[in-house]
Parts: C-alpha cells; structure tokens; sequence
C-alpha cells in the first residue's frame, strides 16, 4: 500500500451528490475525480464553463459517473442560488458542499490596491459564504442532513506574509466552519475543514512560484517529510471527510503538510543543520556547564 493508492472501499460516496466550487482545475479536480470513481454525481462551478465542460467529459470518460458543469462565480450570491437550483434539477438534492473555489497570488501588502485586496477576500471568505448561506438555507428548509468541506491552509492560524488577503480570508473560512459546526449540528449539517501544504497546482504554483522561483524555493525541502504532497492522498482525506464514515467528525481541521507548518513555528527546529558529530561536542560543553 502507498499513499497514492485510493483509500475508500468501493461505492463508500454511493447515492451522495457533491458539488466542488472551483472543480475544473488542480486539487478540485483530484477531488471531483475521487468522488466519481466511489460512486457520487458531482456537479462542478467554477467562472470558466469550457474549462469546467472539458474537465467534465474527461471525468466522465475516465471514471463512468456522472459530473455536471455549471458556471458560477462564487463571489454573486444569485449566481449561487441558480447554480442550486441548477443543482437540484439535474440531481434532485445535494448533500455536500465542498468549498474549494480559491484566489491568490504573492504581493507586499502595501502594494496591493484596495481592489486588490477586496479581489481575494470575495472570492475566498465571501465566496465560501456565499455557497454556505445559501446551501445551509436549503438544507435547513428541506431538513435535510449535510456536510460541508472547506479547503483552507496552513496559514489560516499562522497568518502569512506575502498572501494577506489570502491568510485573512482563509482565516475567516475558518472562523466559519468552526461555528458553524456548532450552530449547524442540531440541522444535522457537519463542517469540517482541510489545511493543505503544498500539492503542485498550476494554479497555485503560476500565481505563487512564478517564473524561476519555483526552482529557487523548492517546496519540499521545508518539509520535514521533504516531498509535497500527492493529489490523491487529499482526495483521499476528503473523501473519508465527506462520507458518512466521518459522521462524529464536526468542527475539525486536517492539517495533511507533511510536518510544514510545524517545522516553520518550532523555536529549535533550525538545530536540524547540525551535523551528527558535533552533538557529541555539543553535549559535552552542555555537562560541562553544569559540573562547574
Ligand atoms: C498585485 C494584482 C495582481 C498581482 C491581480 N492584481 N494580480 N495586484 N499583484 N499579482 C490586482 C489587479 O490589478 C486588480 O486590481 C485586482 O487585483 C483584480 O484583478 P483581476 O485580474 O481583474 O481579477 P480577476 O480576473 O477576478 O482574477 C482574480 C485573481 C486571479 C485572484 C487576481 O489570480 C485568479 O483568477 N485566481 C484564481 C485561481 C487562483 O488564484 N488559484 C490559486 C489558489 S492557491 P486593480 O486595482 O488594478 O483593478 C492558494 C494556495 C495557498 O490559495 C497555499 C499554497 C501553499
Ligand atoms: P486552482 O486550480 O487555481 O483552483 C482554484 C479554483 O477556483 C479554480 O478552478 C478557479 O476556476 C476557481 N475560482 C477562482 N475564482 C473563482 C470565482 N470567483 N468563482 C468560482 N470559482 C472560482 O488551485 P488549487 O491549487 O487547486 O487550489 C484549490 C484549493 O486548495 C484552494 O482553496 C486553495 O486555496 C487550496 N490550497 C491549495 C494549496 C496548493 O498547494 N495547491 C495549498 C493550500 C491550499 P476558474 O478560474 O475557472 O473560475
């Protein structure tokens, strides 16, 4: 067994319409594609309807479920609402929300203009509400049970430099799902949240490595594992999150970063340089010290 191998038993998300904001590209198309293969119908939104059409048929023909397009920008609360509606036609219900839909790139805060700024926090922390208020209604209406997943990262309680209205967005998607899990359990609505570390994406990797920065900054060495991470070891974490094999899980985040974050907060992890020889050294000026 490997951590590319697929983790659920066949048919785990059988009968299980999901719907993957921002589902025709990168980790939401790893995801869609998951789901596919463990038996759910997928409805997949995102601004580009060719993008999401062409990820749809190659689903479909990869997988033989069964995936809908729809175009929806997360940051229109109307757009969401028909996209829904759109939903419901095609599928009759919809019993999971996967927040996914994201905008980011780099940039020294002061440099950024207010549009800018406000660019990200829609499509990230109004974008999730947007689909969560709307959904969260419906559920509540039609009493009917639910999950909701949100793709968060690391930096949502760290903060970042670099990624502002990112970190501030995603902290606030957080903040979300955290009390949400409280207020919405008694409808029978879970909402849980992953906290990915790097997973090589064009889209994240073109708008945060650019050019040669990947090379110069190579993800995986801050890893303590020292890879990043594989696609299918996320939709794996989010199948488990979204199946009914989770359902005491509520109000949690799954941080799945290979150690990263950790490695970046620990006060000594930088004595990880230190060659082996020298802690002989090292331990004997210690007890030194401490004979005089
Ligand atoms: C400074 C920038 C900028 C940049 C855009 N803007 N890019 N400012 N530096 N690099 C400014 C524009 O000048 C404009 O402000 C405003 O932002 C809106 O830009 P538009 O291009 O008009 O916006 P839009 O077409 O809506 O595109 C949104 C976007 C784009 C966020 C800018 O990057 C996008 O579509 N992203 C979607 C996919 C994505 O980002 N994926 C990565 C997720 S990765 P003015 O004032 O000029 O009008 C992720 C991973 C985190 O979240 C962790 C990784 C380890
Ligand atoms: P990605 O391929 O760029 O995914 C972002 C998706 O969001 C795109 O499909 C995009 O589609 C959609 N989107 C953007 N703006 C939208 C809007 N206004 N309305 C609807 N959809 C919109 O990047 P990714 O790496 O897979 O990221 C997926 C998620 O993982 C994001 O939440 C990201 O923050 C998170 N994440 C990624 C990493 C990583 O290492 N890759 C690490 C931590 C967290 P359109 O352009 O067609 O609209």
């Amino acid at each position: 067994m490997s951590y590319t191998d697929k983790m659920l038993r066949d048919d785990a998300l059988k009968g299980k319409v999901i719907v993957v904001t921002g589902g025709g590209s990168g980790l939401g198309k790893a995801m869609t594609k998951y789901f596919l293969e463990l038996g759910a119908q997928v409805a997949i939104t995102s601004r580009d309807l060719e993008k999401l059409k062409t990820t749809a048929n190659e689903l479909e023909t990869e997988t033989g479920g069964k995936c809908l397009p729809l175009q929806c920008d997360v940051r229109h609360y109307e757009e969401v609402e028909n996209m829904l509606q759109e939903v419901l036609k095609a599928f009759g219900k919809v019993d999971v929300l996967l927040n996914n839909a994201a905008g980011n790139f780099i940039s020294p805060t002061e440099r950024l203009s207010a549009n800018a700024f406000d660019t990200v926090i829609d499509i990230v922390l109004k974008g999730t509400k947007n689909c969560t208020l709307a959904f969260g209604k419906h559920w509540i209406d039609t009493k009917q049970s639910a999950t909701i997943l949100n793709i968060v990262t690391t930096y949502a309680w760290t903060g970042s430099a670099y990624v502002v209205p990112s970190a501030t967005a995603k902290a606030g998607v957080l903040a979300m799902t955290r009390s949400l899990a409280v207020e919405w359990a008694k409808y029978g609505i879970r909402s849980n949240a992953i906290a990915p570390g790097p997973f090589p994406t064009k889209g994240a990797w073109d708008r945060l490595l650019p050019g040669d920065l990947a090379e110069k900054f190579d993800m995986a060495k801050k890893v303590p594992l020292k890879r990043v991470g594989d696609h299918q070891e996320l939709a794996n974490l989010a199948a488990y999150l979204v199946s009914d094999f989770s359902a005491y899980i509520n109000g949690d985040v799954i941080t799945i970063d290979g150690g990263e974050w950790l490695k970046g907060a620990g006060q000594f992890n930088l004595l990880e340089a230190i060659p082996e020889e020298l802690w002989d050294q090292l331990e004997m000026m210690i007890k030194a010290k401490k004979n005089k």
